[in-house]
């Protein structure tokens, strides 16, 4: 959620910062801006505005001379989307810009007290205050400077600070929101995220909380607020640039739902133990005695980390019959959760940056609980604050609407609920049975991915809903959870998820020709009760599209004019639920396709949110 970066070096700036901002864009899509300071002229040259970062192109931006610079794309918190409010923020006398990501508490009482002063504030936002205590303050030093402003403020930050009066160097802090150095050949770079320099270096250093980092175009030093250096040492990742392009599809979120059966392979790749029946998650840093001490199992995530967390609880109860339950973790903390020590917390997060995830993670840890991590992104904030945990290698995900990611959690889960459950009641066979059953799914997601024109059809007609009802009992509960986000995150279309045995008792009323379900029928022990409701909207003349197995027999359903059958083909029933979450994403795609929306940037959306 909002993005920063930062060049210094021998390369015209101002199309750098650009080309970084673009590929930071799925973080925030509201403002963008850059400042630069030209080569000779002791000054800053700053273009903003509202709107995208192809915006900025108009303008003067990409003619700015200089070999320094700092840039940022904003999601708007403190203030509405308008050029004042776009990053950088410049001090009263222009020779100080500050991009900043996070959240300032105190910024209204700075602001009062900046007026107070007689300082004149030219936008809404918490982050501008920054710049004029850093340009107020009375110290030689640039870093000692940042140090000074930073101790009046309470928040999180992460950000980058250019000063004219210091031509030669970036300081950059980090307290909360990512932020890291990247090395290049006399040419050095910060940024919020990795994508938005990968094409220039892998070799990167990320600032810990509490951090400082003076940039120059030979190398960089770490310091904390104290001024005292620590050893921040950078290390080279082993990632491909490749994996950051769109390449030839057409949209990221497009490229990452066809990616799933590859990011599927590589999840399980090396975990799965066929002779035993189990899984190997040494990540997870617990011994079978520990894992046979847990008495409980706490999923905690966000949004659609949430809902898988959901089918991941679903399958540890099943799997290894240990209670387990998924909760918001922007709910958990406020509400004074009793912590048990044989309980198992799970944080659950693709960015692992999730704020309300962080902060419930440190809840739990403060109170001497255990949390592993499900995560993708490595190194990142949960990813260093739980006690183990399992990565993903969904590799990078930039479309806002989570695909790829989300599927490799829920095979995360499943190998988490059979390690569990290997180590209690679950047999042999019925370990050996799971293990073959997931080794087939990444062919099996991409038989459904093969069906797409079929869904795009099925897509196009649901498209034209003023509203929806994603419907599923149980297992299938959660994926309708998960189908309504997608459908609503993308087409802005309303839809909601029931279970369909609530329909009768309140959502029935209204059902009628405009309003559509897409429910999930598969082949398990509720298949005729989900019959049984789907003809009570039928009965409504409610149009369905019903997500099943093929052998299911949808009886007079299937002669109904209203509908549609979509199938997928079967796994073990434990494993069926991620199955019958593909056509949904695709569903999701092409009706906001069909409506001609962004796909890869809903709006007033951003990827990680680090804001409370
Ligand atoms: C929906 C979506 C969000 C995220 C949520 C958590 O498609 O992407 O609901 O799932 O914001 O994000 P992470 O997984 O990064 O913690």
């Amino acid at each position: 959620m909002c993005g920063i970066v930062g060049y210094i070096g021998h390369q015209p700036t101002a199309p750098l910062l650009l080309e970084g901002l673009a590929r930071l864009e799925h973080r925030g899509y509201d403002s963008a801006g850059i400042a630069v300071l030209g080569s000779g002229e002791g000054r800053l040259r700053v273009a903003k505005r509202a709107g995208r970062v192809r915006e900025l192109d108009g303008a003067i931006a990409p003619r700015y001379a200089g070999r320094i610079g700092i840039g940022h794309t904003r999601w708007a918190t403190h203030g509405p989307a308008t050029d004042a409010n776009a990053h950088p923020h410049l001090d009263a006398t222009g020779r100080v810009a500050v991009v900043h990501n996070g959240i300032i508490d105190n910024a209204s009482v700075l602001r009062e007290k900046l007026i107070a002063e007689g300082v004149e504030l030219a936008s809404d936002t918490d982050s501008e205050v920054l710049a004029h205590l850093v340009a107020r303050s009375d110290a030689e030093t640039l870093e000692e400077k940042v140090t000074q402003a930073l101790s009046h403020v309470e928040g999180t930050w992460g950000l980058a600070v250019l000063h004219a009066d210091f031509p030669d160097r970036i300081v950059a802090a980090r307290n909360g929101s990512p932020l890291l150095v990247g090395v290049g050949e006399k040419e050095m770079h910060v940024a919020s995220d990795l994508a938005a320099i990968v094409r220039y270096t892998t070799t990167v250093a990320h600032l810990e909380d509490g951090e400082l980092a003076t940039v120059t175009a030979s190398g960089f030093t770490t310091f904390r607020a104290d001024l005292t250096r620590t050893a921040s040492v950078a290390t080279t990742l082993d990632v491909d640039p490749a994996s950051y392009d769109a390449g030839e599809h057409a949209s990221f979120m497009r490229k990452e739902i066809l990616e799933q059966p590859a990011a599927a392979e590589r999840v399980l790749r090396g975990r799965l133990d066929e002779r035993f029946g189990t899984a190997h998650l040494g990540g997870l840093n617990m011994d079978a005695r520990e894992s046979r001490a847990i008495r409980r199992v706490k999923i905690l995530g966000c949004g659609s980390a949430y809902y898988v967390g959901q089918m991941g609880a679903g399958m540890i109860e099943e799997l290894a019959r240990i209670p387990a339950n998924a909760e918001a973790a922007s709910e958990f903390r406020y509400r004074n959760p009793v912590i048990e020590p044989d309980t198992l917390y799970v944080a659950v997060s693709q960015s692992g940056e999730t704020i309300d995830t962080l902060l419930a993670v440190q809840e739990i840890r403060r109170k001497g609980g255990r949390v592993v991590g499900l995560v993708n992104v490595v190194g990142s904030a949960i990813a260093r604050e739980v006690d183990g945990g399992i990565y993903l290698h969904a590799g990078p995900e930039v479309a806002v609407a989570s695909t790829k990611a989300l599927t490799t959690m829920y095979l995360a889960f499943a190998l988490l609920a059979i390690q569990l459950g290997r180590v209690r009641d679950l047999s042999i066979s019925e370990g050996r049975r799971l293990v073959t059953a997931l080794q087939a799914l990444p062919e099996q997601i991409q038989t459904i991915l093969d069906t797409e024109e079929e869904l795009a059809a099925v897509a196009h007609r649901l498209a034209q809903a003023r509203s929806l009802f994603f419907v599923g009992r149980v297992r299938g509960y959660p994926v309708a959870r998960e189908g309504a986000q997608k459908f609503k995150e993308i087409s802005y279309r309303h839809a909601e998820a029931y279970q369909t045995s609530e329909l009768k008792h309140g959502p029935l009323a209204l059902i009628d020709p405009e309003v559509p379900t897409v429910a999930l029928v598969p082949h398990d022990e509720l298949t005729d009760r989900n019959l049984a409701a789907l003809h009570e909207i039928a009965a409504r003349r409610g149009p369905l599209v019903v997500i099943t197995h093929p052998d299911v027999d949808l009886g007079d359903l299937a002669q109904h004019p209203e509908v549609t059958r979509i199938e997928v083909p079967r796994s073990e029933r434990e494993l069926d639920p991620i199955l019958l979450t593909i056509p949904l994403q695709l569903l999701a795609y092409h009706a906001a396709l069909t409506l001609d929306l962004d796909v890869d940037k809903p709006r007033n959306l951003a990827k990680s949110v680090t804001v409370e």
